[in-house]
């Protein structure tokens, strides 16, 4: 049997867009309602913890009521074609319902929760609430297992290790504006063929042999299904 060609996927909050989960970068710089520095930074969890919980139990609320859409849902399909890996910098869990099987978070999961001393000592707690107050086994904050702005992305590793397999990569929904996961796309070989899906062509540097196409991704990756197909 022929091994499957790796079609490797790096996804963004547009891709949860008509999910009905907001992008970041669309409304003046505030994610709803809040400046990001107030929300997800090491220092506003020092500042303010209750707003902090208080956000992401909205935002696990959020994610949970949301359904998957055909974008989610035509990356899963493209399983019985190639070897897909999904890098999303999503933290819903709507590639997973929408039966993608395999998934890397690299800004971390709404789902689950870790201790404030022990990044290990992680917990899925589904889309129920936490509150300052709530511990760990270890004694320590429960806090949301989210990666902020100025720590550490511990998954960066092997999803460099995933991109540099690539036989061919797309990007969904992404500004591309948060490094690291914006330099992944330069790990690629060079040559392989890359899509880019999202309703306007990111302001960043991007290699030549780029295939941009413009549209919303629920759209516009069943529209493409066909001719990724082609490609295996
Ligand atoms: N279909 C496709 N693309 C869309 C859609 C849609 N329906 N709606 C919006 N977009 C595009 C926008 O044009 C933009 O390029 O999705 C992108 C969203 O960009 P951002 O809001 O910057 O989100 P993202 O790139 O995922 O942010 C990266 O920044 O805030 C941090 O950690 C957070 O993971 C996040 C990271």
């Amino acid at each position: 049997m022929r091994t499957m060609k790796k079609l490797v996927v790096l996804t963004g909050a547009g891709i949860s867009a008509e999910s009905g989960l907001k992008t970041f970068r669309d409304s003046n710089g505030l994610w709803e309602d809040h400046r990001v520095e107030d929300v997800a930074t090491p220092e506003a969890w020092q500042r303010n913890p209750d707003m902090v919980q208080r956000f992401y139990n909205a935002r696990r609320k959020a994610a949970a009521e949301a359904k998957p859409n055909l974008a989610h849902k035509t990356l899963a399909n493209l399983e019985r074609y190639f070897n897909v890996k999904v890098i999303t910098q999503n933290v819903d869990d709507l590639h997973e319902r929408g039966g993608s099987s395999s998934v890397l978070h690299l800004h971390g999961r709404l789902r689950n929760v870790s201790s404030e001393k022990n990044a290990d000592l992680i917990y899925d707690i589904g889309h129920k609430e936490i509150y300052m107050g709530d511990l760990a086994e270890d004694g320590f904050q429960l806090r949301p297992d989210i990666v902020w702005f100025g720590e550490p992305v511990p998954m960066i590793e092997p999803a460099i290790e995933i991109c540099e397999k690539a036989d061919l990569f797309m990007v969904v929904g992404t500004s591309l504006q948060v490094y690291p996961a914006a330099g992944l796309i330069h790990y690629c070989r060079p040559g392989i063929p890359i899509f880019l899906v999202d309703r306007k062509l990111p302001g960043v540097n991007l290699p030549s042999n780029i295939v941009f196409h413009e549209g919303a991704a629920a759209e516009v990756l069943p529209s493409i299904f066909g001719i990724l197909k082609e490609l295996t």
